[in-house]
């Protein structure tokens, strides 16, 4: 008997995706994929257009010259989005703070319904130093953003995920994380400790039809990527298999396809997207 052949498409029409850290980067690229793909998005960000002030600037340096550079694009994307006939909300949320979060998933499923899809994006690129040099305030606030940040998104959306019996969480590592980074201990700590939290996650969460998977992006070139060191950058473009920084959207492909029902069974992976920097290239 010949074996049925059937379209594969991913389809996210009727699921809600909250995206954090989705004003530029991968992040908005992700919002605007799963949007394509049918998901209405709301996208949270430090970073609101009609929010921003010089008080932002606390956030770091990204911060500080996204906003002098007008690299914010939470509310652009939402308008992207609604013109694609989806629906879709700007929510300005600091990961860290509890209390933006847990009003950031409230109005999530108070205004769209719930939250099927959480894809925690949000994360900070802008500790570079060795580590005799590595700032303690910036090691506690990557900890914070990257890690803390994580936990806090997934225990704030995992009820409604629980309740509804279907649930897509994203957790954004790094090769930073599985490899290692030089000059880059505090963000790869943190970016290997979402590695623990996802295969936990993905334990817990399978009798409530919740799946958790990370991805594990290469280099992208993303704006943070283009406002680091460009010697660095080429060095490490030289050491991936492709020959080349990944795009944003590679990064949001993936995504869409764990997010969707053609990655029913996958969970807990460490889902390589990274030109092969990994590899053993010589
Ligand atoms: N670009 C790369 O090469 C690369 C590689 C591996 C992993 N990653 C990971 O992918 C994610 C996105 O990277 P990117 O290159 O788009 O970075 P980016 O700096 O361009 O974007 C990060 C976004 O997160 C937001 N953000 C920062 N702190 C936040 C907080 N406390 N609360 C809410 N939002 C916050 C920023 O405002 C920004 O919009 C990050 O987690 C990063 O670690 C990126």
């Amino acid at each position: 008997m010949q074996a049925e052949i059937v379209a594969l498409q991913i389809d996210l029409s009727g699921r809600v995706a909250l995206v954090t850290g989705g004003s530029r980067g991968l992040g908005r690229a992700d919002a605007l994929t799963l949007a394509r793909a049918g998901a209405d998005v709301a996208v949270a960000d430090l970073l609101v257009e009609s929010e921003l002030s010089e008080e932002t600037d606390r956030y770091g340096a990204l911060a500080t010259v996204a906003r002098q550079q007008g690299l914010v694009h939470t509310e652009e994307t939402v308008e992207e989005i609604r013109t694609m006939g989806r629906r879709a909300l700007a929510l300005r949320c600091d990961v860290t703070n509890r209390d933006d979060v847990d009003a950031a998933v409230a109005r999530t499923v108070d205004q769209l319904g719930s939250v099927d899809i959480l894809v925690n994006n949000a994360g900070t690129l802008d500790h570079v130093a060795q580590f005799a040099n590595q700032s303690p305030e910036l090691w506690e606030r990557d900890l914070r953003v990257n890690l803390t940040g994580a936990f806090n998104c997934a225990q704030a959306v995992w009820p409604h995920m629980q309740e509804r019996g279907w649930g897509r969480i994203v957790n954004m590592s790094s090769v930073a994380g599985t490899l290692g980074g030089f000059g880059q201990a505090s963000y790869s700590t943190t970016k290997a400790g979402l590695l623990g939290l996802t295969k936990t996650l993905a334990m817990e969460g399978a009798r409530h039809g919740i799946t958790c998977n990370a991805i594990v992006p290469g280099v992208i070139g993303t704006e943070a990527f283009h406002m680091a060191s460009s010697a660095m950058n080429e060095r490490i473009v030289a050491r991936t298999a492709l020959k080349r920084p990944g795009e944003p959207q590679e990064i949001a492909n993936a995504v869409a396809f764990l997010c969707s029902d053609l990655a029913s069974f996958v969970t807990g992976l460490e889902f390589n997207v990274s030109g092969g920097v990994e590899l053993f290239v010589f």
